[in-house]
């Protein structure tokens, strides 16, 4: 069980929040495109793990002077900025602006005692704050919100809304990844990394998947890939002379294996020593082993891999894509929490759909637009230089890595067009024959009989969505085309009711009834009249209050 973050701050009301919304662009809270990073995805990454390891992790006491904090903490050197937050307990991130400071910081800490137990002794960054005297300090902390909003909340936002693109906008404002939560993300695999450090000193753990792709929701896992190549050391330093020197080593029967051998130990190690690493499962049988953990600090439940650099790359395409044009984002998550709201997709692996599927299926529908509004794969294949050159495990992975050499698209859609055209596009899709394929953006035969085939963008022979069942892409197809209909009732349902009743997004979002199917087969055959009212009757019967908590995992 995920441990779940608190939030501490007031709840502001709707109308503050939609203030907040109107700020003109370039201030802090407005412009999700002010917050859509221009950078190469290699820069990004070595930046943001450059900072969070200057960074450490306190547990607070629950009332603390946020001045006497800061300035205690300053003795070790300058601090570059800090936040607090609250998961079962107060915590602050702070950041210095050199890295001497934590070691510094470090030498003045103790390990705790405890009454009863025995204390391990680790040094970590993660680290407990106590108070020598219990002083009645007046706790004045603004916590940094690390949630989703509520569902009710959501609702209301997106009922107040003007038009499907500003409930588009707005969804994607509400659920995208804070700075914060991105800093606490970093830091979590920073700390992860120096108790993989105990076993493999030069290893590298970076976050990959909707931590990093664009995509990620607040409350999304953390996907960690433990990097050994540094130490694998595989680009041989030429030397001189007739000589090359190795490392003795133990071999085993396959990659695999030795894989399995990897993330046993630092299972285990995270078990044993790793400071708020809970519930440590070692899941070395799956296809792609990997060790799973609640880090109960952060609240992430966290996925470890390694030996699957492929999946990075994967993300390092995502986020070219979702960086590209503002609309990717905006359509990816609402698409994303359309589906999590009827339970197309589920945090349990199972024969649904995943996000990283669904994700590919608004790329490629993207790619289809006409003029199209996302480059093939292929085509950014083309745009690569000799530096973007990269074959990982036999496959081709050149893309071109630099977003400024990739011109803007002309197309001028607006959100709510995509929306509905989405609906529509994969409603009448021909999934039995047809595959998904975002390296050409178009359709190919199928090559085998699995009910939804999308193509690996890297692994060409493998099909992303093979666990998918036919019921499960049935109900996919059954939900678009209803949402399609609900969205063209749009105008009818903006005049008839108040702005307090679902109507756009909010009515898709919500579950369907149990006649809204059969509805949407017989809906050519009724009269626009009755089928409005039918719906219009639906949405009043009080089904925002059934809409159960829906956010993601
Ligand atoms: P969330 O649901 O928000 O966690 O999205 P996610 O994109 O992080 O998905 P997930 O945690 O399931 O997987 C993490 C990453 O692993 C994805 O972003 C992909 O890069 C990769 N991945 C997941 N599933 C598949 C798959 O079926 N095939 C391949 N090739 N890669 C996958
Ligand atoms: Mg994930």
């Amino acid at each position: 069980q995920r441990p779940i973050l608190r939030l501490l701050s007031c709840p502001g009301t709707v109308a503050e929040d939609l203030r907040r919304n109107e700020q003109p662009s370039g201030s802090v809270e407005t412009g999700f495109e002010d917050k859509i990073p221009r950078k190469r995805f290699s820069e990004m990454q070595n930046e943001r793990r450059e900072q969070a390891q200057r960074t450490v992790l306190i547990r607070c006491p629950e009332k603390i002077s946020e001045n006497k904090f800061l300035k205690y903490l300053s003795q070790h050197g300058p601090i570059n900025n800090h936040f607090f937050y609250e998961s079962f307990g107060l915590y602050a991130v702070v950041e210095f602006c050199r890295k001497e400071s934590v070691g510094s910081l470090q030498n003045g800490t103790r390990t705790p005692s405890v009454a009863m137990e025995t204390a391990i002794p680790f040094r970590s960054r993660f680290l407990s704050l106590k108070l020598k005297n219990q002083t009645s300090e007046q706790s004045c902390i603004q916590s940094s919100n690390q949630l989703p909003p509520s569902n009710r909340k959501l609702f209301e936002l997106l009922c107040y809304a003007e038009s499907i693109d500003d409930q588009l906008n707005t969804l994607l404002k509400e659920f995208q990844l804070t700075e914060e939560n991105t800093k606490l993300r970093y830091l979590t695999c920073s700390l992860i990394e120096d108790i993989a450090a105990a076993y493999f000193p030069d290893c590298v753990v970076r976050p990959f998947g909707s931590s990093v792709n664009t995509f990620g929701k607040l409350g999304c896992d953390l996907d960690m890939f433990l990097d050994l190549d540094e130490t694998r050391n595989l680009s041989t330093h030429k030397t001189s002379g007739n000589f090359l020197m190795e490392f003795q080593v133990k071999n085993v029967p396959s990659e695999r294996i030795a894989t399995q051998k990897i993330l046993s130990v630092i299972g285990e190690c995270l078990d044993h020593f790793g400071p708020g690493c809970v519930g440590v499962q070692k899941i070395l049988n799956a296809r792609c082993p990997l060790v799973r953990f609640s880090h109960q600090a952060s609240g992430f439940q966290c996925d470890l891999t390694t030996n699957n650099r492929i999946a990075l790359t994967s993300s390092e395409l995502l986020y070219i894509y979702g960086t590209l044009d503002s609309r990717v984002r905006a359509l990816v998550f609402g698409i994303r929490c359309w589906a999590r709201a009827h339970s197309l997709t589920s945090s349990i692996p199972g024969a649904w759909i995943t996000n990283f599927s669904l994700t590919m299926m608004v790329i490629f529908f993207l790619q289809r637009r006409s003029p199209p509004i996302l480059p093939t794969l292929d085509s950014l294949k083309t745009l690569a230089d000799a530096e973007d050159k990269c074959i990982i495990e036999g496959n081709n992975c050149t893309f071109v890595r630099d977003l400024n050499r990739i011109k803007p698209s002309g197309n001028t859609e607006t959100l709510e067009l995509l929306l509905k055209e989405f609906f529509e596009y994969f409603g009448n899709f021909a999934f039995n024959k047809n595959s998904i394929n975002i390296r050409q953006g178009r359709e190919q035969n199928k090559p085998d009989s699995s009910p939804l085939y999308i193509q690996n963008p890297f692994e060409t022979s493998l099909n992303i969505s093979k666990n998918v069942s036919q019921s499960q892409l049935q109900k996919f197809v059954d939900l678009a085309q209803e949402s399609a209909w609900v969205l063209q009732q749009k105008d009818t349902d903006r005049l008839s009711v108040s702005s307090h009743q679902p109507w756009g997004l909010a009515a898709i979002l919500l579950p369907s009834v149990p006649n809204r199917r059969s509805l949407t087969k017989k809906k050519r055959k009724r009269s626009a009249n009755e089928s409005i009212k039918n719906l219009l009757e639906s949405l009043k019967s009080n089904r925002t209050a059934n809409f159960t908590e829906t956010n993601e995992k």
